[in-house]
């Protein structure tokens, strides 16, 4: 496999330069208005997997199309399903940015984009490494499938359907997945965990119109103060959400994996300053990492209602809104959350407030088997690309397909991030190490042999 990698290093530039094509599209899956260049970026990965030697095809959805491409000549050998997402985040704030969003710029030993790292630069290292094992090599030593969707950042609400609908075609023995982070640079990991996620939003109404609030205030109640009450309900002084029932099905963190998390290098302090923050919150009794992967949080996304454009203005508002999202821990299940959410607001609604409550999307939570031949196969392949063996961690973030390619294809999924927590995916001047990049492609190339030798 030599002439693999030789060929990845030597067409590091051209890599680069490929990515910097995909990161020009602005493939924003929220915002509707993008929806001309979501097809523009499913096409070009098509056409990059047909170019690598695969036979490719765009699939559409109800929503936005799946690209999905084989190679499966490796007879007798295992089936790797590679899951990825062409979608990106909104870019806002803009004027934030130093450079454009979707003017993809190399500095600093990185390339700074929307979607450098979640998710365009992380899913190409596995195109790359597929096509120079083609190019090269002229076969891969084992079979691949890959499923690059375009509504990841939205909830993934028509994937479910489609892993349902094409379980045959699908079949597989693991699904690989780079979507997440390393544990810091130079400490490359495996994700064996993931949190699950519930979103909704809850709109109350007061009066049926804005009203003077000299005239009318102190007589009626005020939505967007109902709100706040509300809001301020969801937890107590030492940081529990309130939901009846919500813990019912936490599982507890083992001794074990306690003493696990803490043997890693975590600075507090260091954690602050570059939050810009002089201290820590949180549920009590718990580290910052045990409350950032192995427990649940409620948070509020955005709240809104009443005037809020420049200067004062007087009035009891009618509307109020709060977009609200909660991440889950195995074995917490959304569906179920959500309605003890919803049934918590009801119960606490003040007189003279209606309720609007609708759900956007679920994802269940995820822990992989640390003992499979997969996993063994995946370590080896990770200190091969990167120097250094991978440290095994969980997180916070979620991936809701995780959890469906268990139930669904009966497939454990290989979290394989090649990103930082620093990239900042999500934020303004998000960006992907080239290093990275680089190194994830050839870790991509050997654990495909891995995995046949496995
Ligand atoms: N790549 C992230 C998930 C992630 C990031 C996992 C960092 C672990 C570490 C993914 O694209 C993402 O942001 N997912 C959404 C899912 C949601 C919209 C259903 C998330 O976690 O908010
Ligand atoms: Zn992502």
């Amino acid at each position: 496999m030599q002439d693999v990698l030789d060929f990845l290093n030597a067409n590091r530039d051209q890599a680069v330069e490929q990515l910097a094509q995909l990161l020009r599209i602005p493939s924003v899956s929220a915002d509707s208005a993008f929806l001309p260049h979501m097809t523009a970026a499913a096409e070009f990965v098509h056409n990059a997997l047909c170019e690598a030697g695969l036979d490719a095809e765009i699939i559409p959805t109800a929503g936005h199309s799946i690209v999905y491409g084989e190679w499966t000549k490796a007879e007798g050998e295992p089936t790797a399903l590679i899951y990825g997402h062409y979608d990106v985040q909104p870019p806002d704030p803009l004027d934030l940015w130093t450079t454009p969003a979707f003017e993809p710029d190399v500095r600093d030993g990185c390339i700074w984009a929307r979607g450098a790292t979640d998710d365009k630069g992380q899913l190409w290292t596995h195109v790359l490494s597929v096509a120079a094992w083609l190019k090269a090599h002229g076969s891969l030593p084992v079979n691949v499938k890959f499923v690059i969707e375009g509504e990841e950042e939205v909830g993934s609400n028509n994937l479910d359907h489609f892993l349902e609908s094409n379980k045959e075609k699908l079949k597989c023995d693991v699904a690989v997945v780079s979507d997440t982070s390393q544990y810091a640079p130079g400490m490359p990991a495996i994700t064996y965990g993931l949190r699950g996620i519930l979103a909704c939003e809850v709109t109350l109404t007061g009066p049926n119109r804005d009203l003077h609030s000299g005239v009318f205030g102190g007589s009626v109640i005020n939505p967007v103060n109902a709100l706040c009450g509300l809001i301020g309900k969801l937890h107590d002084e030492s940081g529990r959400i309130q939901v009846p029932g919500f813990y019912d099905d936490v599982k507890p963190l083992t001794d074990g994996e306690r003493a696990e998390f803490a043997s890693l290098p975590h600075d507090e302090a260091a954690y602050l300053a570059d939050l810009g923050m002089s201290s820590v919150w949180g549920e009590h009794g718990f580290t910052t990492l045990e409350r950032r992967w192995a427990r649940p949080t409620c948070d509020v996304n955005g709240i809104f209602g009443g005037y809020t454009g420049e200067g004062p203005k007087t009035i009891v508002p009618s509307k109020a809104t709060a977009k609200i999202t909660c991440r889950l821990v195995p074995d917490q299940d959304p569906h179920a959350l959500t309605e003890a959410l919803r049934k918590f607001f009801e119960q606490n609604l003040p007189p003279g407030i209606s309720m609007k409550f609708t759900t956007a999307h679920g994802g269940k939570p995820s822990i992989a088997d640390l003992e499979s031949p997969y996993m063994a196969a995946a370590k080896s392949a990770i200190e091969k690309g990167f120097g250094t063996a991978p440290v095994m961690i969980r997180e916070g973030g979620s991936i809701p397909v995780v959890a469906s390619f268990d139930q669904i294809l009966g497939v454990d999924t290989l979290l394989l991030g090649w990103g930082q927590n620093s990239d900042n995916l999500h934020s303004p001047n998000e960006h992907f190490s080239i290093e990275d990049f680089h190194k994830g492609a050839l870790a991509s190339a050997c654990l495909w042999s891995e995995l046949a030798a496995g």
